[in-house]
């Protein structure tokens, strides 16, 4: 009997399925497409029609519903059958000698055969596969329970949608974000005006965990595998497992090595040394397993990790340059910071050409001349900082730099107030400052306005469209199309973002309007109590110190902000525009009257995985606790992330109680 015509199309969506899939592995994870673009989406349209055209034939795994899923309101717990415990460190070659000769002592062996990998400095996910097809994904999360972010994994073309054998099993590996991608998304952001990832990492983190699946494809994710969690294999080897991993279409990352006894891994940890910043993806250290899986099973864990592994952590990179000029920057506040421009060098991965020297100070401290051979390294996370001046290499030929007696935005003179470090353009209507205090007030933190970043509050106010924050209420779509960065659509994107803002609560307008030492938190603290601009205007010192705490600094500052000339007209414009004035009188403080963690104080170093620093922050005062910066003896925890830096060896000696992710967690649970 002939076939019907429902028959041949289900033949051929799975034929076409088939074929998308083999196309997308030989693309995305070999890197070696086997045809062009257009044939792909040629294959890609044929399947979409015949999915139209048989609705019956529809399938919530076909390659045609990569993205697609609705946003979610939040995401869903997923529990973590076999838990995803962390490493533990070593950083040095001894630390490794001792990981042998505990492994070996606690397993009778005389050598150990290790698995060297890299460490992919990303996040740690899940993925479940049944009968080879890819069900469900989840974040790390405390180990135990991650997010079931299965929508936003799917966007990943790097995982297949089915796997090369149709087997029931839990793969594990690491999204990232290459560092080039990475630069992009950052550039891209700034021109839009949205807040910057610190690093790779965490826009990858930030990525996974959008609700909107299409926004989460839009971002270039991508994942390597590097190991299994349930599974009914019979496998013996670690380096068999990731063979087996790369025949079942998954990506694994090429670069492993079998290296036999702690002399061998030392080697393989230096090869990658240097030799890991020519990668596009950021490492930050080397993993090292036992190879014989049985061993892995018969060391186990402990609590926290496994007795089988261990990360080795690379040292951060110092490099030489030298400072070809100094230049200075005007910010908000009229601080003026001399910046260094160096001669190009790529530093832990990425090109470096500019550093902070902060201040007079800094530069007198370290002695620093334009010209000097310096030393280099990343602060914290991205931040590129002059470490010192190597005096060896002076050849006589270097000048001094002088902080400018002028402004170089608008010349007026410059100040160094009393008791302050940084020099001062104290002039109110100085264009730098002008622009820098419109990009804080549209800043994500404060008013929020989607698509008004540097370069287009710089151009606004150059075209002579608006001189302070009340004139971009007055915007109209008509002035601003035609302008150099402004396509129709991004003017009237524009305009409804500053529109939606006015709606913003009170405390995000005084954060915004950048009152000298008034935070978000101060903010906070004076639109609660006075709950509407007109009373906080009118209120003296006194009635604003009656807050717990706002000290005679803040009160003094917003008083003058009131009082001086140039606030009433601006105020004026925004009341006019219609911008909210009020508080909402019951702002629910989250936490409010939690006091478990009353009196214990925090210090946060390194990074986290699961929390940005403001957000960790946020919880421990929200349960009464205090945040500090410096680890000294009055702290009562040091709450570790990946590269802790020297805090660590400061709050072992101290003997401060370290937490790691997992332990900050059961603490606040
Ligand atoms: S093995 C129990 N292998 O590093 C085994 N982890 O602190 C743990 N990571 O959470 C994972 N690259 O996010 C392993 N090649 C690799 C890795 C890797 C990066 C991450 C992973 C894990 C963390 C360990």
């Amino acid at each position: 009997m002939a076939k019907s015509g429902l028959e041949k199309a289900r033949e051929k969506v799975l034929t076409l399925r088939r074929e998308i899939e083999k196309h997308n592995y030989h693309y995305h994870v070999l890197d070696k497409p086997l045809i062009d673009d257009q044939r792909f989406d040629r294959l890609m349209r044929e399947l979409q029609e015949l999915e139209e055209n048989y609705p019956q034939l529809q399938d919530p795994d076909s390659p045609t519903r990569r993205v697609g899923a609705e946003p979610l309101a939040a995401f869903e717990a997923l529990e973590h059958k076999i838990p995803m415990l962390g490493l533990d460190n070593a950083f040095n070659e001894k630390d490794l000698v001792d990981f042998d000769a505990r492994v070996r002592r606690l397993t009778g062996l005389e050598t150990i055969e290790y698995l060297c990998e890299l460490k992919i400095d990303g996040l740690a996910v899940s993925l479940q596969y049944e009968d080879g097809i890819f069900k469900r994904g989840a974040t790390r999360g405390d180990g135990y329970t991650g997010e079931d972010i299965t929508q936003n994994l799917r966007t990943i073309r790097q995982i297949p949608l089915q796997l090369a054998e149709a087997l029931t099993l839990e793969a594990r590996g690491e999204v990232y974000i290459n560092r080039a991608a990475f630069e992009q998304l950052n550039r891209q952001r700034e021109e839009q005006g949205l807040m910057i990832f610190a690093n790779p990492r965490n826009a990858a983190a930030g990525s996974l965990r959008q609700l909107d699946p299409r926004l989460a494809a839009a971002r270039p994710l991508r994942i390597f595998i590097y190991g299994l969690g349930e599974h009914s294999l019979s496998l013996t080897e670690q380096a068999e497992m990731l063979a087996y991993l790369e025949k079942l279409h998954l990506p694994v990352n090429a670069n492993y090595s079998v290296c036999s006894g702690p002399g061998e891994v030392w080697q393989y940890c230096l090869q990658w040394q240097d030799k890991r910043h020519q990668l596009p993806y950021e490492t930050d250290g080397i993993v090292v397993k036992t190879n014989r899986l049985d061993l892995q099973k018969n060391l186990g864990n402990t609590a926290r990790s496994p007795r089988w592994a261990i990360a080795y952590k690379y040292p951060p990179e110092v490099k030489t340059t030298k400072i070809l000029d100094v230049g200075v920057n005007v910010g908000r506040t009229g601080t003026i910071t001399p910046v260094a421009h160096l001669e190009p060098v790529s530093l832990s991965g990425t090109t470096v050409q500019r550093a902070s020297l902060h201040n007079e100070d800094f530069i007198a401290e370290k002695e620093i001349m334009i010209g000097d051979t310096v030393t280099i390294h990343k602060a914290g996370e991205i931040i590129p900082e002059v470490l010192g001046v190597v005096k060896e290499k002076r050849s006589g030929r270097e000048t001094k730099f002088k902080m400018p007696g002028n402004c170089p935005s608008c010349g007026a003179e410059t100040v160094r107030l009393s008791g302050e470090a940084a020099l001062r353009c104290i002039n109110p209507s100085c264009p730098a400052q002008l622009v820098e205090k419109l990009v804080h007030f549209a800043s994500r933190r404060a008013m929020d306005i989607e698509g008004l970043g540097p370069a287009v509050a710089g151009m606004l106010y150059r075209q002579g469209l608006v001189g302070d924050v009340g004139d971009l209420y007055f915007l109209e779509v008509e002035q601003l199309t035609g302008l150099e960065r402004m396509a129709e659509k991004s003017a009237s994107n524009l305009i409804s973002a500053i529109g939606k803002s006015k709606e913003k609560p009170l405390r995000r307008l005084l954060f915004g309007l950048g009152i000298s030492f008034v935070g978000e938190k101060a903010a906070r603290l004076l639109a609660e109590k006075f709950t509407d601009l007109d009373r906080l205007q009118n209120a003296g010192t006194d009635e604003l110190t009656e807050i717990a705490e706002i000290g005679p600094k803040i009160a003094q500052a917003a008083v003058s902000f009131f009082r001086s000339a140039g606030t009433a007209p601006v105020l004026g414009k925004l009341r006019q525009a219609g911008v909210n004035f009020s508080e909402p009188e019951a702002t629910a403080v989250p936490g409010e009257g939690r006091t478990e963690l009353a009196g214990k104080v925090f210090v946060f170093s390194g990074s986290l995985e699961q929390y940005t620093r403001d957000q960790a922050a946020a919880l421990v005062e929200e349960r009464g606790g205090k945040v500090s910066s410096a680890v000294s003896g009055k702290i009562d925890y040091l709450v570790i992330g990946a590269d802790p830096g020297s805090k660590l060896a400061k709050a072992r000696t101290l003997g401060v109680k370290i937490l790691d992710e997992n332990g900050f967690n059961e603490l606040i649970r």
